[in-house]
């Protein structure tokens, strides 16, 4: 059996809904890193997850960010965030998803990133489309910096590292109309498919927090990359940068000014 996008759709739905199950209790925070958090919710969800995968698809190779890589065949991947936006979750506010993806020979072919709280689900299967709630999106038109509304996020080693990107982050400042800071990053790359967002940078950003994102892009008509306009962003260190065609050459010789900082 190979999985299809209702398949996808279907587990990331049940996940969103154990979340939601917790949203807004007491929760058992754990420090991954100093400001790097995991609830207890996280491993629900996670266990839910690759209980049905691996059940379903025994030999397939599953990516998590609780469980790190649990190794299978070589062709079969899954990418599974069980909540991007942890932060955000452990503190109340409503910007959280579930975000699965699954690849064929490195290539993702489907995509589902879930907003538990809204009920809106991302979906897109490789030259296929991508859709909000089964409705076609498509990315924005802007093609202007001082017109576009950007999102970008922020690695978790942001005190110790050099690679903070906060150089970016002012640069930018001065010349979008706005930029935004939301806290899922899987979030953060399905409203530019959505075209709500025009633009998407990060680094230091995990696979399994782009992996559907990347392909929901690229079915709305956008592109994505790394820094150097290569499209291998699966390699370390992980980088993303994500927009409509116009703007995503302007983001690039932005950020390549900055030396990616
Ligand atoms: C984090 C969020 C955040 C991004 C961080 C991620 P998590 O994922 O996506 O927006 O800036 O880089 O680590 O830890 O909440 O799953």
């Amino acid at each position: 059996m190979t999985p299809d996008l209702d398949y996808l759709v279907r587990i990331a739905t049940h996940a969103g809904e154990i979340l939601m199950e917790g949203y807004l209790q007491q929760h058992e925070i754990r420090h991954k890193g100093r400001i790097d958090l995991v609830t207890e919710m996280d491993g629900r969800s996670e266990q839910y997850l690759l209980g049905e995968i691996r059940r379903d698809f025994k030999d397939h190779t599953i990516v998590t960010e609780e469980s790190g890589i649990l190794r299978g065949n070589q062709v079969a991947c899954w990418f599974i965030d069980p909540l991007d936006g942890t932060a955000n979750y452990a503190h109340g506010v409503p910007i959280f998803s579930v975000t699965v993806a699954y690849a064929i020979q490195n290539r993702i072919v489907l995509g589902v990133t879930l907003d538990p709280t809204r009920g809106q689900c991302f979906s897109a299967e490789r030259g296929k489309g991508a859709f909000l709630n089964g409705v076609p999106v498509h990315v924005s038109a802007t093609r202007e910096l001082v017109d576009a509304m950007l999102v970008t996020g922020f690695p978790t080693d942001l005190k110790k590292s050099e690679k903070n990107n906060l150089d970016n982050f002012s640069s930018f400042l001065m010349q979008v109309q706005s930029i935004r800071r939301l806290g899922s990053a899987a979030l953060d790359i399905a409203y530019v498919a959505a075209g709500w967002l025009d633009g998407y940078w990060e680094i230091g950003i995990h696979p399994w927090d782009i992996a559907a994102g990347t392909l929901l892009v690229e079915e709305a008509g956008g592109l994505v990359t790394d820094l150097n306009g290569e499209t291998d962003y699966f390699k370390s260190p992980y980088a993303l940068v994500t927009a409509n065609p116009v703007l995503h050459a302007k983001l690039l010789t932005m950020l390549q000014s900055t030396n990616g900082r």
